[in-house]
């Protein structure tokens, strides 16, 4: 049986796996001190439990001490495996040096995580060169793929869509998401030249103006992608187009920027907790624990 460990901010999440798995959920408490160090206490869990902890990565560099202190300590405690549920997965982004003296930071991160835990669970992570999470894991992984609940929420709620992606990048979710959902697809073209600065483009199709845009990436960082990809429809008169998100990260002011730019509204899964989420993973990562926690 395993017990479920749920950091701060992730109880929702949490109580939705735990009642799939019908197991316990319990809380770690994160004490922040003022000079920015953290106490992590854990609470009572049976001697030779497996414990599945629950963190999501947003803020990866304040969340990755207390993530090692939490596993070493449950090893101390007499956990037989300590396993992490990280819905969203950062630093995964970074698989090149693109300049001389840069870390990669997706095979170092993915190390420390291997280091601390027994068995990893993510969802839909950004993977961009690296082809699989095992290439750079040496933990088993198991990644929860979002396209099949993100196609029933299209089929349920849209029932004229037309799929967008804003960039070749995603390409490979829109196509998925767009056969499940059985309706049509469109991939917009996307030039960034900073990390606030982006130009989208977006080819001709008749179908843009009769059908519900609705447009599916898997982060809104700062938002721009997601609101120049708004702005250009909105000037060529297409409907105001629903965003799609998988992981509603919306640095600062991002989300409010989206919706001003003139979102109809914007969707996201439950992956990083948000007021946006309405697309809920805890089926999906509830199977894969099933899973994972046999084979680790
Ligand atoms: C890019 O490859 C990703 O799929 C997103 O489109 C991108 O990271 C979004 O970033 P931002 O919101 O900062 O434009």
């Amino acid at each position: 049986m395993i017990e479920l460990l749920a950091f701060p901010g992730m109880e929702k999440l949490a109580g939705g796996i735990a009642a799939k798995i019908r197991c316990n959920v319990q809380y770690v408490d994160l004490h922040h001190f003022p000079d920015g160090e953290t106490l992590v206490t854990i609470p009572p869990i049976p001697e030779e439990a497996e414990v599945a902890i629950i963190a999501t990565l947003l803020g990866p560099d304040q969340l990755a001490l207390p993530l090692r202190f939490a596993a070493q300590t449950l090893r101390q405690m007499g956990s037989s495996k300590v396993g992490l549920i990280a819905p969203y997965l950062a630093y995964m982004r970074q698989d090149k040096r693109f300049l001389p003296g840069q870390a990669v930071s997706a095979p170092l991160f993915a190390d420390f995580l291997s280091d601390s835990f027994d068995w990893l669970v993510t969802v839909d992570p950004h993977l961009h060169r690296i082809g699989a999470l095992s290439e750079v894991f040496k933990i088993p992984t198991s990644r929860v793929a979002t396209a099949p609940l993100i196609a029933n929420w299209i089929s349920t709620n849209v029932s004229d869509a037309i799929v967008l992606g804003p960039d070749s990048e995603s390409q490979q979710w829109v196509a998925e998401v767009a056969r499940l959902a059985n309706k049509p697809y469109e991939v917009l073209q996307k030039q960034r030249s900073g990390d606030r600065s982006v130009k989208i483009s977006v080819p001709e199709n008749p179908e843009l103006f009769t059908r519900q845009p609705v447009i599916l990436d898997d982060i809104a960082s700062s938002g721009r992608t997601m609101i120049e990809a708004i702005r250009r429809l909105r000037d060529m008169q297409a409907k105001a187009p629903i965003g799609v998100l998988i992981h509603a990260i919306f640095a600062g002011d991002a989300y409010a920027d989206i919706l001003a730019a003139g979102a109809l509204s914007i969707v996201t899964t439950d992956t990083i907790p948000h007021e946006s989420n309405a697309i809920s993973v805890a089926g999906q990562i509830a199977d894969a624990i099933g899973s994972i926690s046999q084979s680790a």
